[in-house]
């Protein structure tokens, strides 16, 4: 089943509860928040309050993609301010097990996001222990990032190893997802396919209607 997950990042800072609702009523299936720290990342967007704030404006999942050094530090906050999935950079963990367990155990979706440059290989072991795997199809750090096409073959490696292993993963991508990508990376094995700059939000404005096509006209080729 495809998933549409709207980029909170994108939307507009100064009405983000009446966005949310609005993204809802279009057919969004959970928001996609992008957290970042200047560390991990060279830019800084929100922090768990803005989670917290929103909460109460809907009730789809929530899933805090965390681009940040140390996510150990601050995952409990993420789930205090009612993240349903937690998304982790396998490239910012050196525990992966352990933390990974111990957020199964707050009863929390786990998610493990993958950068462009980082092999398969790197994830493979973890699959059975998540519920999504995040390919990032852009650098990360900004919306509007330019599209990596060698992520398609990436996204198919892991759909193989899910498949063989009959996982219950999901393949989500980020980044550059667009009418013309969309069909492409949802063919290699994408389900969740994240909505920034390119699709539901273009030149800063809210387009209602990209859901829906991402679910629809924009699947086929
Ligand atoms: C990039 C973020 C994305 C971003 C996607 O670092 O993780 O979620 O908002 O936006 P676009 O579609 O603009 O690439
Ligand atoms: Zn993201």
């Amino acid at each position: 089943m495809i998933k549409v997950s709207p980029s909170i990042m994108c939307a507009d800072f100064s009405r983000l509860g009446a966005e949310i609702k609005k993204l809802e009523k279009a057919g969004a299936d959970l928001f996609h928040f992008d957290i970042m720290d200047g560390c991990f990342v060279p830019n800084i967007t929100m922090g768990p309050l803005v989670l917290k704030a929103l909460r109460d404006k809907t009730s789809l999942p929530f899933d805090a993609h965390l681009m940040v050094c140390q996510p150990e530090k601050i995952v409990k906050m993420f789930i205090e301010s009612g993240s349903n999935i937690i998304t982790l950079h396998i490239e910012t963990i050196f525990f992966p097990y352990r933390l990974i367990r111990e957020l199964k155990k707050e009863k929390v979706k786990v998610g493990i996001a993958i950068n462009p440059a980082t092999p398969v290989f790197h994830i493979e072991p973890l699959l059975p222990e998540i519920d999504m795997v995040l390919v990032m199809a852009v650098e990360p750090g900004f919306a509007g990032g330019s599209f990596i096409p060698a992520v398609v073959s990436k996204i198919r490696k892991i759909k193989e190893m899910v498949e063989r292993g009959r996982l219950n993963v999901e393949i989500g991508v980020d980044g550059g997802v667009n009418e013309k990508t969309l069909p492409i990376l949802v063919e290699a094995g994408a389900n969740i396919l994240i909505g920034g700059s390119t699709s539901i939000f273009p030149e800063g404005k809210i387009r209602l209607s990209a859901i829906k096509d991402m679910k629809g006209k924009w699947l086929k080729r």
